[in-house]
């Protein structure tokens, strides 16, 4: 089976970013010649917000969908068929305001779609994505992964549970303001030992 991998980024910032090393590393350390490693960066991405006639094209039938619902959705449906292949999702999720960035919001409110990545069975949501696993690196200032102002952890893990994905490892890369090389080789460290 092949190996795809699919690394979302969601950092405003670039160079300086430290999810953006995580996520590099994790993708780094996993790659192997038969991995193919697809990257979406939501700070480049014109995401829209969900509106009226996306729900209300989310609702119709494909076959059923007007021309205009089907270009509508393009956005979504590419986004949606990223995540379709993957086996191994990487997410760099930097703490904005005790929770998630607004594209990395915008980006879940785009792919959790009723009939594509989930459908309500006879008991309850059931997920219909093939991730094997999830790698959620939250990185942050002074607000503590795990604590009860950290609104993304537990946040990202319902998200991918409800898409199907059971397999989750919160990586924390919390403490922006010390040192950048021990507050990566923290996040390294953890990497390594769910690896190892
Ligand atoms: C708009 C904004 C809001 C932030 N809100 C929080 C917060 O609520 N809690 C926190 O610990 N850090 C907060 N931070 C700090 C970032 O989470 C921290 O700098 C983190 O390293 C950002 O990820 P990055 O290095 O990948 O860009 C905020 C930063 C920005 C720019």
């Amino acid at each position: 089976m092949s190996n795809n991998i699919l690394k979302i980024d969601s950092s405003a910032r670039m160079d300086d970013s430290l999810s953006r090393k995580v996520t590099q590393y994790i993708a780094d350390t996993l790659s192997s010649s038969s991995a193919n490693i697809a990257h979406r960066d939501l700070a480049q991405t014109e995401l829209e917000l969900v509106t009226d006639a996306h729900i209300s094209a989310y609702y119709t039938k494909a076959d059923e969908r007007s021309d205009e619902q089907k270009q509508l959705l393009s956005l979504s449906d590419e986004l949606i068929g990223e995540l379709k292949i993957a086996n191994t999702l990487i997410i760099g999720a930097p703490m904005y305001n005790f929770s998630v960035p607004a594209a990395l919001k915008a980006w879940i409110d785009l792919v959790c779609r009723v009939g594509e990545t989930f459908v309500y069975g006879n008991n309850g949501p059931e997920g219909l994505t093939h991730v094997e696993r999830a790698f959620i690196v939250v990185s942050a200032g002074g607000t503590a992964i795990g604590s009860p102002v950290d609104f993304s952890s537990a946040y990202l893990t319902q998200v991918c549970r409800f898409i199907g994905i059971n397999n989750i490892h919160i990586i924390d890369a919390s403490g922006s303001k010390r040192d950048p090389d021990t507050l990566l080789d923290f996040a390294k460290n953890q990497v390594d030992k769910i690896l190892s």
